[in-house]
């Protein structure tokens, strides 16, 4: 079993949002998938009430005790894939989860400020030396933006953009915001649809950075070159360790230089 966490420090980047959207991706690409909300919001569980017992089904953990334990019975029990939602901050269950990932995907709008404020998520993920990524989400779909964007994450270090950020971007789009309200994922409100479309490229650049391969992008969903995640970065055989392990994983981003 995989297990990817959605997690940064600024609430409204759509770690709900995405975890749902993945979710739907990953079981439409023939997973077993679980969900876990660990933020007393309750965005997940609010949704799958409105979403009946459809499958995937929703599991509220708030103890932090709780989520290693949890994880090992569903990797036992034919789960393949559990995404885990997050309260914005690093609180002792997102860094609990954080701690369990085999990837952690942080969301953030392509905005400076939102990309500096996950400074904070991005030191716990490296303290954990865990493989992550930046999904970048409510993208504009037209202008020159995400190009700042991109040029704040990774610099110019071609093969740092490739492993930190994730590709397609996730654009601004009502459907996101329509499916969730109707309890649905947009691979089921709109499933032709760009955003489902996205989405879906997005859980199979996830899942090529899970099993350290590589993704090839279609061309239609976004000019730049695609995604070639090293091979050998999931980490999903080892043991969590009990605490942080010193040092630092990999190479600093301009903007986080002071972590
Ligand atoms: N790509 C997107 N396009 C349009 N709206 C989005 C998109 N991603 C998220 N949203 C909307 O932004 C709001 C915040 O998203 P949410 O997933 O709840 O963020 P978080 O869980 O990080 O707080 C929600 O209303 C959601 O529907
Ligand atoms: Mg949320």
């Amino acid at each position: 079993m995989h297990t990817i966490v959605l997690a940064t420090q600024k609430g409204g980047s759509g770690k709900s949002t995405l975890a749902i959207g993945l979710a739907l991706a990953a079981k439409n690409a023939g997973h077993n998938v679980r969900l876990i909300e660990t933020d007393p919001q309750g965005t997940l569980s609010n949704w799958q009430s409105r979403r009946g017992t459809a499958e995937p089904m929703v599991e509220a953990i708030y103890n932090v005790g709780r989520i290693e334990t949890r994880l090992e019975q569903l990797d036992c029990g034919g789960v393949t894939l559990t995404i885990i939602d997050t309260a914005s901050g690093v609180s002792a269950i997102t860094a609990s989860a954080i701690r369990c990932a085999d990837l952690c995907l942080i969301p953030s709008r392509p905005t400076i400020t939102d990309i500096e404020s996950s400074a904070a998520t991005l030191k716990a993920v490296r303290a954990w030396r865990k493989p992550f990524a930046f999904v970048l989400n409510q993208t504009p779909v037209r202008g020159r933006r995400m190009d700042n964007a991109t040029q704040t994450l990774g610099g110019d270090d071609a093969r740092a953009m490739s492993e930190m950020i994730a590709r397609p971007f996730i654009s601004m789009r009502n459907d996101h915001q329509d499916a969730l309200a109707s309890g649905l994922a947009v691979s089921e409100y709109a499933p032709g649809g760009k955003s489902a479309e996205e989405i879906a490229q997005l859980w199979r650049w996830t899942e090529a950075r899970l099993n350290g391969g590589a993704f090839e992008l279609d061309a239609r969903s976004e000019a730049s070159s695609p995604a070639r995640p090293e091979a050998g970065t999931s980490q999903a055989a080892q043991p969590a360790p009990a605490q942080p392990p010193p040092g630092r994983l990999d190479g600093l981003a301009p903007w986080d230089a002071c972590l």
